[in-house]
């Protein structure tokens, strides 16, 4: 078994209504998709298709490379299956690997019990076959198998991520309420911007709307950010393919980028923010300061975007005092952001009422469970 080279199913996952940015990720970096489902979606290829998924992502969760289908009523069956499983031609018998795994199963109500019955099955495959066995834990910093099993049907994958590539690895310093990068960069994608004209992100929090826009407009793609992957622990990983693919990611740089503007009211939010876009690489491209959103100046006679994300509150308090602040955000796009288009993500459309504009576009998204929605508005 050469993974490198053997085509299999590879199903790329990621948070629930990021599935359509990820599909347009995919289809942008030339593969044909097979299926979609409401978080992920499928194609077909090798673990080196799977490097190129790995660091060209910037919607996705995980990239998973399938090893075997079977069946399985209970999990002394998911026991025998694994446990036939060539593991010594994928894990090296001194290495480290992790389980993780999806289940909805009668027999089943604790995912751990289901991922000590893998560990089990391959340390001791290993050991009838070698006499050692590698290390395991619940740190991903090694192989990691995942296991997909429902209604009797199991399929057992090499997660060739590791920890998730939602995360961009540049927000050291998060603030009160980040929006998760993964989030953040389908949300840039989502809107109008052609990725020229001026971007503009006043309550720019800890920066990461701006950063994404940055990081978009220039194509810094987020494997320049990483260097940890699941896949390179795997026996037959192709490190001169990495590192061709690593040295494809600086070439396609572009070094000037569009005008984006970053401002928030707190001083300690725009600390972060440039903090993070510095260890991001953009905070050369990205204008910051400290006003009142009102008081951001937009670059007139653009076409540019100007992109909100305030707080969606939940205390009555908060709630009355962020009606007045959703006001005040149409009035500013009215009359401050002529020619441009308008975005506003929060988690309480009631209050985005009081924008008093009307959306042309509503594109839903969940932000840590909570429904949102990304409001379009033409400032005509
Ligand atoms: C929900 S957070 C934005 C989070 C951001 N998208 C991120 O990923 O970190 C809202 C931000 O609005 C800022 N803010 C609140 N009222 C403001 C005002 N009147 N003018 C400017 N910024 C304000 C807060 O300081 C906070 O950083």
């Amino acid at each position: 078994m050469d993974v490198s080279r053997n085509k299999s199913r590879i199903v790329v996952t990621c948070l629930n209504r990021l599935m359509p940015w990820v599909k347009q990720e995919i289809t942008a970096l030339g593969f044909g998709i097979n299926g979609t489902f409401a978080t992920g979606l499928e194609l077909h290829g090798t673990i080196n298709d799977c490097i190129r998924l790995n660091l060209n992502l910037r919607c996705a969760s995980n990239v998973l490379y399938l090893l075997r289908d079977f069946t399985a009523r209970n999990p002394e069956e998911v026991y025998l299956q694994v446990k036939s499983f060539p593991w010594e031609v994928v894990i090296q018998p001194d290495g480290y690997f992790s389980v993780t795994s999806h289940v909805q199963h009668p027999t089943v109500n604790n995912n751990m019990f289901v991922n000590m019955k893998v560990k089990d099955a391959i340390a001791d495959r290993f050991r009838e076959q070698t006499g050692v066995r590698p290390n395991s834990g619940a740190g991903l910093q090694g192989v990691v198998v995942h296991l997909f099993w429902k209604e009797n049907q199991a399929s057992l994958f090499l997660d060739t991520t590791g920890p998730s590539l939602a995360r961009h690895g540049y927000r050291k310093k998060p603030g009160a309420a980040p929006m998760l990068e993964a989030l953040a960069a389908a949300a840039v994608m989502a809107g109008k911007w052609n990725k020229k004209t001026p971007f503009v992100n006043p309550m720019c929090g800890s920066g990461t709307l701006a950063i994404e826009a940055a990081l978009l407009a220039t194509n810094r793609k987020p494997g320049l950010l990483r260097q940890a992957y699941a896949f390179q622990h795997v026996i037959g990983y192709d490190a001169a393919f990495y590192q061709e693919q690593m040295e494809q990611l600086k070439r396609q740089v572009m070094a000037q980028g569009p005008t984006i503007i970053a401002t928030d009211l707190r001083t300690e939010a725009i600390a972060d923010a440039r903090y993070n876009a510095a260890l991001a690489g953009v905070d050369h491209l990205i204008r910051f300061d400290v006003c009142d959103f009102s008081k951001t100046r937009v670059p007139a006679g653009e076409k540019g975007v100007i992109y909100f994300n305030p707080a969606y509150g939940e205390r009555m308090g908060e709630l009355a005092e962020l009606e007045k602040v959703y006001s005040r955000i149409g009035d500013f796009m009215k009359n401050n952001c002529k020619g441009y288009t308008g975005y506003v993500f929060t988690g309480n459309p009631d209050l985005a009422k009081n924008i008093r504009l009307k959306a042309s576009q509503k594109t839903k998204f969940y932000s840590a469970r909570i429904d949102c929605v990304l409001l379009e508005y033409h400032l005509y």
